[in-house]
């Protein structure tokens, strides 16, 4: 079974807001090519919040720009379905999608001064984003886009509107962005690292600010994330990403229950939890693979602890196991997600020495000790 038959299923959720099918996007970096999205299968239901993790590089934002149809035509390839609020966006005019790009479906940016215009007022712009899609007055407009920025924890926001975004800090753009995106109460409105420039408690604040939105207009969420924190907080189904591909797919409690995919156990070690003060954090070794090479065999092989021979013939496909979904030749089991590394003898198969260059840059990203890991290794 190819990824694309094991997760085609999950494209027909139904109230989907917003589904990818099988996405693909490769980048033209010169006479290369940049693999950066390899086969992704989501969905997400109105009122729902989905959390995209994973290590940087690993296509979060990519996918994200391609829901919202904003990749940069002249270098990328894109292949799959994107269906927003009913409309299958890849053959819609450039038109009608600035239609429904801040109504159907917003971005908050990783970059805040990407969607703010430096030579406009803030207050101007939120309200330019009001007039063009809703049927109101200036000075409505101009009252909720205060409201808006008193939503988002800015403080004085009627003084605030006539700032530029230069005037202000980091943290409070990171703010007005969420407020202009948080404007037209989309239906999907995509989060990319939405609080990373703020401190823990405008976090947290932001946060309850996003999922209120998703409960009381039912937007659906996508919250693009490396911080398992806010995915525990935010959101009630989680796609694992590495190198491109969605690697494990479950619903949040049992994602952080019992993780399946070598990656996510390695991910959850790498932080501090709650309860387990005493417990030693454990970084993943290595790096993540070079995306120009097209994968032939599992992405997560030079690193895992837990691979056998076949990982290193395909890539292996996203199996459900009910609604759980893990992409891995040799699942973790409960107690070895525990312990961090594989009770059963024999894994830690070498790269086989093909004189290829997907497997000379496996070997070169491979850490050593990894190979005929043995119990308690
Ligand atoms: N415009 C571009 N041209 C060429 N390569 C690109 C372009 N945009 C992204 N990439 C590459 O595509 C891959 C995926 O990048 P992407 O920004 O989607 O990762 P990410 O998961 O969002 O990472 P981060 O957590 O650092 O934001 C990376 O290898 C990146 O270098
Ligand atoms: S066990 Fe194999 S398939 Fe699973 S993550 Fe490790 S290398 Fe990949
Ligand atoms: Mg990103």
């Amino acid at each position: 079974m190819s990824i694309d038959t094991a997760t085609a299923q999950r494209g027909t959720r139904r109230n989907a807001a917003v589904e990818i099918e099988d996405l693909r996007v490769q980048f033209r970096a010169g006479k290369e090519t940049v693999y950066a999205v390899n086969g992704v299968t989501l969905s997400v239901a109105q009122g729902e919040t989905l959390g995209i993790v994973g290590e940087s590089g690993c296509g979060k934002s990519t996918a994200g720009f391609a829901m919202m149809r904003l990749l940069p035509e002249k270098i990328t390839l894109i292949s799959g379905r994107i269906i927003v609020a009913g409309n299958e966006i890849q053959g819609l005019p450039e038109a009608k999608l600035a239609g429904m790009r801040g109504r159907d479906i917003a971005m908050i940016y990783q970059d805040p001064m990407t969607s703010l215009n430096p030579v406009l007022r803030i207050g101007e712009q939120i309200v330019e984003t009001l007039l063009a899609h809703k049927k109101m007055t200036r000075a409505a407009a101009r009252s909720r886009a205060s409201e808006l920025l008193e939503l988002v924890g800015i403080p004085d926001p009627e003084m605030r509107l006539d700032s530029y975004p230069h005037e202000i800090s980091g943290g409070m753009r990171q703010r007005v962005m969420i407020a202009m995106a948080v404007a037209l109460e989309p239906k999907v409105l995509i989060a990319d690292e939405p609080t990373t420039a703020l401190d823990v408690t405008t976090q947290a604040q932001i946060l309850q600010v996003l999922k209120t939105l998703s409960g009381k207009t039912g937007t659906a969420l996508v919250m693009i994330t490396h911080d398992l924190g806010v995915v525990a907080g935010t959101t009630s189904r989680v796609a694992v990403m590495y190198a491109g591909h969605v690697i494990e797919h479950a619903m949040t409690e049992t994602l952080f229950a019992e993780p399946r995919h070598p990656y996510t156990v390695g991910l959850m070690r790498a932080v501090p939890r709650i309860g387990s003060e005493d417990e030693e954090l454990v970084p993943i070794s290595g790096s993540p693979p070079d995306q120009r090479e097209m994968p032939v065999f599992c992405p997560f092989a030079p690193r895992c602890r837990w691979r056998v021979a076949s990982c290193w013939n395909e890539v292996p496909p996203l199996v459900a196991h009910g609604e759980h979904e893990v992409a891995c030749f040799n699942p973790v089991l409960s107690k070895e997600a525990e312990v961090g590394v594989p009770l059963r003898d024999g894994f830690g198969v070498p790269p086989p020495s093909r004189d290829t260059k997907a497997f000379r840059s496996a070997i070169a990203f491979e850490p050593s000790g990894l190979q005929n890991t043995i119990v308690g290794g």
